[in-house]
This record gives structure tokens, C-alpha cells and sequence, in this order.
């Protein structure tokens, strides 16, 4: 039995590559939201646009007086110049989905369709087509501007091409890393390059701190803990025979659990103040706090496993393979109301080398189909539940 009805399947797929050739970065989707819009209309559900920017938001009524159920797709294209192929490539120079966002709007639709035609939900369905996931930001502001007021649960996903098409990817715990900026600029005293003595030198003292904070992981944290710290960028220096005053480092630091993401960092701060102290020069560092860790709770994971069965077979419902340290603002829904995270299996075979994020990132579309029914399934399922609480309480 297929999953979804062949004619909706055609038309997500086609609206997919649509998207897909007309890729928008973060802040900037309101064509893609034009898209979105047209589609819900024509199947009869009313939407709001321009929330949070770009963004929309649309509500299915189920029975009344029960929390709604988030369903929540991601809109945003980044600045990668494409080299697929594809004859749906970018149109556009320089922008390309890359991370599968145009396939989590279209399978998202494809909900939409699937529930608009289903009578007697048992709590109402809020669709979220949120911009800005890329910057991180997306999530906040689309929270700020409402779009969690009566919300009781939330569930979303990601497009992956370590798994096979028709496999859902659900697992307990932490399912995406968090994600802060640090920033380290560090004044020593510029010289002649001939004359070190009359420096500090902010190169040196920049050197020591990059390889002393690769301790923090290998020494400090258990390694039973997945983490990273990763130093971006290093700028120094004006010319080959002047010893540079001055440095900045920057970089960024994952965890998968909040006390492990502050003790790192707290020691970079340590590491840096005293590698600047041995060394006589002044520092400043600045910490810009990104996304917390995404963690499925046992319980909510309970609700997405059994939808993902009724919709691949338990046979391909996996657990996830290894750590993800990659980031996801879809956290910051989950710090406000219970939900879940999943990945849709997307891998393409002999494209199983382009990660998210590259230039020659596809997959199957395949996933297109097995997203919609699953996201019908967890708002029925989940929907119950909430439904059953409000009837207990
Ligand atoms: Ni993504």
C-alpha cells in the first residue's frame, strides 16, 4: 500500500524541485512562503503569512477545547554555490538548499493535504513554516509571535542520508548538540619581527591558547560525553617582519548535555585567562549562547516510535547511529512544551559522501512521502493523547 496517495505525491515532489530552484536564505523566504501559502489555500486551510518575517503558520481545527499538536517544517536555503546537476538545480547564484529544508516544507504540505482530509481529529494541528533555521534565530521569533499559544505538544525532523529511504530514525536523549560562539581577542605589544624581546606576541600567545584548548575535550570531559570545541578562525598580524600585537580567536563549542556544554565553557575561559597571564598579555573573551541541546524525553519518543511503525514497520524504525553534533533551533520549541525530534531516511545511492551543507547534498525523494504520513500519524497519535489527559483531568 503506498503511503500517500500517488497524486499528492506527484504534486510534493514537483513542489519540492519548485523550491528547490528557487532557494532563499535565512530571513529573506517570502517567495518560498508565497509557495506555501498557495498550496494551503488550495486545499482549503487558512494561513497567516509574515509572521516572524517570512513565516507561516496554519491551524487545522480538531475537537475543540484541546491543546493543538505543532507540526513544524523549516524554509531556509544557505549560501552554497550548487554543483548537483540536478535539472532542478538552484536557478539562483550562490544560494542552494543544501540541508533538505525545500523537502521538509514539501512533505509538511503534503501533511497539511493528508490532514485536511481527515474528519474528526482528536485535537486541533498547527502547521509552522518557520524561516531562519540556518541563523538559529527562526525558532525564537516564531515563538515570540505566537505560534506556541496553545500548543500542548510539537514534533519535527530531519532529512538524513546516513539512513535509507523509508526508514524513520527515532531515538531517545540527545538527538542534536547545542551550539555556542566564543570569541577571544588577545592584546600583547607589537614589534619589530628582528626584535622579540621588546614584544608580547600575540601570535605565540594565540598558538598556545588554540592547541591548550584542544585539552579541554581530550583531558577534561568524559569521553563517554560527546563534545567539541573547534577554533574557527584566527586573525592576526599586518606584515611578515612585524610581530603582531595583537590576535583574535573564534570559534564554537557542542555539547549534548548542559552541564558538560558549561563546563567547556567555563574552561576556555580558564585556559585563556591563564595562558595570557604566563605570557603578560591582556585578553577579552566574549561567549554568544546559541541553541541548547535537543533531547527527546522517553516518553515523547514513546509517541513518535509508534507513529513511525504504523507508518514504515517497526523493521524501519532505527535508533540513531551515532552522536549528532550538528545544530537544531527546533530545541527552543522544545524548552517551551513536550515533543520529538526525528530523522527521515534520505540516502541516495553513490551520493552518500555529500553531506548536509554541501555542494552535491541530494536525497531521495522517496522520504517525501514517508514525512507527510508520518507527520499525519504523530498528530493523530499524539493528538489522542492530549485528547485522553484532557478527558482524565
Ligand atoms: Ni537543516
Amino acid at each position: 500500500m503506498p503511503l500517500i496517495p500517488q497524486n499528492l505525491y506527484d504534486r510534493i515532489v514537483s513542489l519540492r524541485r519548485l523550491l528547490h530552484r528557487q532557494p532563499e536564505l535565512s530571513g529573506q523566504e517570502t517567495g518560498t512562503a508565497a509557495v506555501i501559502a498557495d498550496f494551503l489555500r488550495d486545499i482549503g486551510i487558512q494561513c497567516r503569512t509574515n509572521v516572524a518575517g517570512a513565516g507561516v503558520i496554519a491551524d487545522i481545527p480538531g475537537i475543540a477545547g484541546v491543546p493543538c499538536i505543532v507540526l513544524r517544517a523549516d524554509m531556509d536555503a544557505l549560501p552554497i554555490q550548487e554543483e548537483t546537476g540536478l535539472d532542478f538545480a538552484s536557478a539562483r547564484d550562490g544560494v542552494m538548499h543544501a540541508c533538505g529544508h525545500d523537502g521538509h516544507t514539501a512533505m509538511l504540505l503534503g501533511a497539511a493535504a493528508l490532514l485536511s482530509g481527515e474528519k474528526d481529529l482528536p485535537a486541533p494541528v498547527r502547521l509552522i513554516f518557520q524561516p531562519a533555521e540556518e541563523k538559529g534565530t527562526g525558532a525564537q521569533a516564531m515563538i515570540q509571535a505566537g505560534a506556541l499559544v496553545g500548543a500542548g505538544m510539537i514534533f519535527g525532523g530531519h532529512l538524513d542520508r546516513h539512513y535509507y529511504p523509508g526508514a524513520i530514525v527515532v531515538a531517545e536523549g540527545a538527538v542534536n548538540a547545542s551550539s555556542d560562539n566564543f570569541a577571544i581577542e588577545i592584546v600583547g605589544q607589537g614589534a619589530h619581527g628582528a626584535r622579540p624581546h621588546e614584544s608580547i606576541d600575540a601570535v605565540v600567545v594565540g598558538s598556545l591558547m588554540i592547541m591548550a584548548l584542544q585539552t579541554i575535550v581530550s583531558r577534561e570531559i568524559d569521553p563517554a560525553r560527546p563534545s567539541v570545541v573547534s577554533v574557527g578562525q584566527f586573525y592576526a598580524g599586518t606584515a611578515p617582519n612585524v610581530i603582531a600585537g595583537q590576535a583574535k580567536l573564534e570559534g564554537t563549542v557542542r555539547a549534548q548535555d548542559p552541564t558538560v556544554r558549561k563546563q567547556l565553557l567555563t574552561s576556555i575561559r580558564r585556559i585563556a585567562e591563564s595562558i595570557a597571564q604566563l605570557h603578560g598579555a591582556k585578553i577579552h573573551v566574549s561567549v554568544k549562547e546559541g541553541t541548547p541541546p535537543l533531547v527527546n524525553t522517553s516518553e515523547m519518543a514513546g509517541l513518535a516510535r509508534d507513529a513511525a511503525v504504523t507508518v514504515v514497520g517497526a523493521a524501519n524504525v532505527l535508533p540513531l547511529k551515532t552522536a549528532n553534533m550538528g545544530a537544531e533551533d527546533f530545541s527552543y520549541y522544545m524548552e517551551k512544551i513536550p515533543g520529538a525530534y526525528v530523522r527521515f531516511g534520505g540516502q541516495v545511492p553513490g551520493k552518500e559522501g555529500f553531506p548536509a551543507h554541501s555542494s552535491k547534498f541530494d536525497f531521495d525523494e522517496e522520504a517525501l512521502a514517508v514525512g507527510a504520513a508520518y507527520y499525519r500519524a504523530v498528530a493523530k497519535i499524539a493528538g489522542q493523547r492530549l485528547r485522553d489527559q484532557r478527558s482524565r483531568s
